[in-house]
């Protein structure tokens, strides 16, 4: 029988995605001697995990392949196996999806917990001994208080009479995509929630084999689910905040760069996350805040709901915005006209689309009959189809003449694999995520296969306006009221 051991010898994570994979890749990498079975229901998704050819793992992560290549095998092992895996675990991470509820109670602001519910359910039922189950997912405050009631409800002793025992923690990820794998690698802190200070010590002791001691913080279980969900309204918040200002400074001939550093440079507000954009995508921001919405409804606090509500209600504003003014520069109308769009990513260096402004910016342009043509180095088309609700159409050949879908006014849509070719015959270029090759694009070059009058429309303010300029292209650039 497993009896409560400060040391973790065997580690379950359900759920192989954007976190569970690369958080267990790092912990079986710094601690060799436990054992990480890393489980999904996803048959698909663990086959790309086991792949030989490390290009096909399911998450595009900077330096995830080589962690992967270093631990698969040898103690991180990636399979469909999950009740064997929960049996044999000192320690279960519950890393699945909390998406947003999308019906019923609570529907477009509560998380939807039934997959948590369900590896709750999956842990009591097949768990062995004494077992320490992490809460990894973000969660509603108090949630843990659902799981302990769940394994509650079956503890006692195993068919062979042996007992059964449970602890719950808090241990939410504040790993951002892109960065992952540093930020896995050398967090600001660890936060551990907890009742059992020796669950926690157990816990403590997997991350004090990288993460030095004063970076692992303590808290009870609330503070630290609140503290998830509070630390991504925050940096939302201050996205919102930056992008609200970033409209004022387009009326007053104020560059909001300028003013981001100006304010940044105060060291009570700090220069990180000030970078006006489209406005924030990724699967986690507008869904945490939308829970902290319903909660604070939820606990008789409709003045704190209105408050972070609005952080949201900026976010799509925002992108509704810049599709308006792309139609507007473009002599009020887009339909029929061919449009590059730069990058379909939340943000750069992930293949991850959940949320991305590109997706609400697509289809307001879509809905106004303009012809996309779509780069991105690493969303697949199927990716964009799927996100779109459009199924791609064969690219136009420029000499046959206006297309049938160019002529009826539909809006249509294609992947490229290469900017030049997104470029030929458009009317305009959106950058829509920040890949680090749209910062040094040859814009004489681009500029000879537009369509004139051409605008750029630089919704992350990554290009030289120069260079844009002298190409003889116009320049719309977020928050540059020079522009
Ligand atoms: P994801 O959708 O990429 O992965 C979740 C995985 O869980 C899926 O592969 C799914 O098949 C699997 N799953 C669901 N139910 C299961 C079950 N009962 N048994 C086995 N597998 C099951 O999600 P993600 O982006 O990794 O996010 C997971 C959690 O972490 C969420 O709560 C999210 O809010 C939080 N989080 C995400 C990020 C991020 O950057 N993506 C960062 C911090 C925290
Ligand atoms: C976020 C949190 O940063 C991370 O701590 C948490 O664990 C998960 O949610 P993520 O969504 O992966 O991470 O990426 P992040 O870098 O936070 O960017 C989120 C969105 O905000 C992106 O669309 C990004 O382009 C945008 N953003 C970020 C800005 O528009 N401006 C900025 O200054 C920073």
């Amino acid at each position: 029988m497993k009896t409560p051991l400060t040391e973790i010898r065997n580690i379950c994570c359900i759920g192989a995605g954007y976190v569970g994979g690369p958080t267990m890749a790092v912990i079986a990498d710094r601690c060799p001697k436990i054992q990480v079975n890393v489980v999904d229901l996803n048959e698909s998704r663990i086959a790309a995990w086991n792949d030989s050819d490390l290009s096909n793992l399911p998450i595009y992560e900077p330096g995830l392949d080589k962690i992967v290549q270093r631990a698969r095998g040898r103690n991180l092992y990636f399979s469909t196996e999950v009740e064997p895996s929960i049996a044999n675990a000192d320690m279960v991470f519950i890393s699945v999806n909390t998406p947003t509820k999308t019906r019923g109670l609570g529907s477009g602001q509560a998380s939807d917990l039934r997959w948590v519910e369900a590896c709750a359910r999956q842990v009591a039922k097949c768990a062995q001994g004494h077992t320490i189950v992490v809460e990894k997912s973000t969660l509603p405050v108090r949630t843990a208080e659902t799981i302990q009631a769940i394994l509650q409800a079956s503890q006692g002793p195993q068919s062979n009479g042996e007992p059964r025992s449970f602890v719950v923690l808090s241990n939410p990820e504040f790993l951002a995509e892109g960065t992952a794998i540093k930020d896995l690698e050398t967090p600001d802190r660890v936060l551990i929630g907890g009742e059992d200070s020796h669950a926690i010590e157990s816990l403590a002791s997997i991350y004090n084999k990288w993460v030095p001691s004063e970076k692992i913080l303590r808290t009870n279980l609330w503070s630290s689910e609140l503290s998830k969900l509070t630390a991504n309204a925050f940096l939302a918040q201050r996205i919102s905040s930056i992008n609200s200002v970033a409209a004022l400074c387009e009326l007053t001939g104020a560059d909001v760069k300028e003013v981001a550093k100006a304010i940044g440079s105060d060291t009570r507000i700090g220069s990180k996350f000030l970078n006006s954009g489209p406005g924030f995508g990724g699967s986690c921001f507008q869904k945490d805040i939308l829970n902290l919405v319903y909660l604070s409804r939820y606990f008789g606090l409709p003045e704190v709901a209105d408050y972070w509500q609005n952080v949201v209600t900026l976010n799509t504003w925002q992108q509704d915005r810049i599709a308006r003014l792309v139609v507007k520069n473009l002599f009020g109308t887009v339909t029929g006209k061919r449009l590059a769009l730069f990058g379909f990513a939340f943000k750069a260096n992930t293949n991850d689309t959940r949320e991305a402004p590109a997706i609400r910016i697509a289809k307001d342009l879509l809905d106004e009959g303009a012809q996309l043509a779509i780069y991105d180095p690493k969303v697949e088309s199927l990716q964009i189809a799927s996100d779109l609700k459009l199924p791609q159409i064969t690219p136009p050949s420029l000499k046959a003449g206006p297309s049938k879908a160019e002529l009826s006014g539909e809006g249509t849509w294609w992947p490229c694999s290469k900017v030049e070719e997104a470029v030929s015959g458009a009317d305009a270029v959106l950058i829509l995520t920040e890949w680090s090759q749209f910062r040094g694009l040859n814009w004489d070059e681009l500029a000879q296969l537009m369509r004139k009058p051409a605008w750029v429309f630089d919704t992350r303010g990554i290009v030289n306006k120069e260079e844009v300029t002298s190409a003889g292209l116009k320049i719309w650039r977020v928050g540059d009221g020079a522009t």
